[in-house]
Formats: structure tokens, sequence, C-alpha cells
């Protein structure tokens, strides 16, 4: 039973990537319009919390499209930033597609008031948060490396 127990924990530990800190590593001005970007998703996150909660399918879906379409590349990122983004691990582009991905069906989702599907993205976008957070922000929210 020991073994089996020991062989499980092995496997999951095998498929959650190791934490990373690439992203500590851009320049200051990369990094800043980052967390910026961060700070306007956190927030973009609780109004559509509070929209669902309300039944404001209008709103949910206003600001699942400025998420959906925020993507630092397409603000204020000049090309050097870009260039210094493209060096991060690609799996870092895989959870921010599944963000703006959820973001996308979201919007979708509150479009057609189907309550339902609005639930599944929004936790389909909380997941991609706490899956690139315990992989690449573990500098910043280090309680992910409790888990382990
Ligand atoms: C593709 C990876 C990725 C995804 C997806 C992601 N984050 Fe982050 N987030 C980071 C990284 C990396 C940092 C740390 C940035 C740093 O320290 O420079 C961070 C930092 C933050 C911060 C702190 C910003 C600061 O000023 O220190 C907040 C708040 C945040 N994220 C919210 C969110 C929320 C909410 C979501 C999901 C809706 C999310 N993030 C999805 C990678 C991601």
């Amino acid at each position: 039973m020991k073994k089996l127990i020991l062989m499980v924990l092995l496997l999951s530990t095998a498929v959650m990537a190791e934490p990373n800190q690439a992203v500590t590593k851009l320049s200051d001005e990369t990094r800043n319009l980052f967390k910026a970007e961060m700070s306007f998703i956190k927030s973009g996150m609780d109004e559509i919390l509070y929209g669902m909660i309300s039944g404001d399918d209008e709103k949910v879906q206003k600001i699942a499209g400025e998420i959906r379409d925020s993507f630092i590349f397409t603000t204020s990122l000049k090309p050097r930033n870009v260039e210094e983004l493209k060096t991060l691990p690609k799996q870092f582009f895989t959870f921010d597609a599944e963000l703006h991905g959820g973001a996308s069906e979201l919007a979708n989702a509150a479009e057609f008031n189907d309550k339902e599907a609005m639930k599944d993205s929004y936790f389909k976008m909380v997941n991609s948060c706490t899956k690139c957070h315990a992989t690449f922000a573990t500098h910043r929210f280090s309680r992910f490396l409790d888990d382990e």
C-alpha cells in the first residue's frame, strides 16, 4: 500500500511542471508591463464574478471580451519587449492560450446567456491562472511550493 501511494505521488509530481523562474530574468520594463497586465486581468476576473452572481451577462460578455483581446502582445509592448517575451518557455504560452481561450468561450457563453457554459469557462480561466502561477510565478505566490 505504501509503495502504491509513493508511486502515485511520484507520478503526480512528474506531470506537474517544475517551478521556473524565467519571468524574473526579464527586464524591469517588460516585467512591469506584464505585471500591469496581470493586475488588469485580476480586476477583470473580480468584475466578471460580480457580473455572474448578479445575472449581468452583458457585463460579463464585455469584460471577458477585453481579457480575450488583452494579451500584452497586442497592447503597450514595444518590439523589444515582444522579443524578450518570446524567449519564455513554450509552456508559458500554452497557459496563456488557455486563459485567452477561456475568456473567448466565456464572452460567447455570456452573449447567449448560457449560465452553465459561463461557469465552466470561468473555471477554465481560474485553472489557467493557478497552473501558470504554480509553474512560473512561485517567486510571487510561494504557497504553491508547499503543495509538492
Ligand atoms: C501564462 C502564465 C500566467 C497566467 C495564465 C496567469 N498569470 Fe498571473 N502571473 C504570472 C506570472 C509569471 C506572475 C509574476 C510576475 C512577476 O513577478 O514578474 C503573475 C502575477 C500575477 C499577479 C501579481 C501581479 C503583481 O503585481 O505582482 C496577479 C494579481 C495575477 N498574476 C493574476 C492572475 C489571474 C487572476 C490570472 C487568471 C485569470 C492569471 N494571473 C493568469 C503568470 C500568469
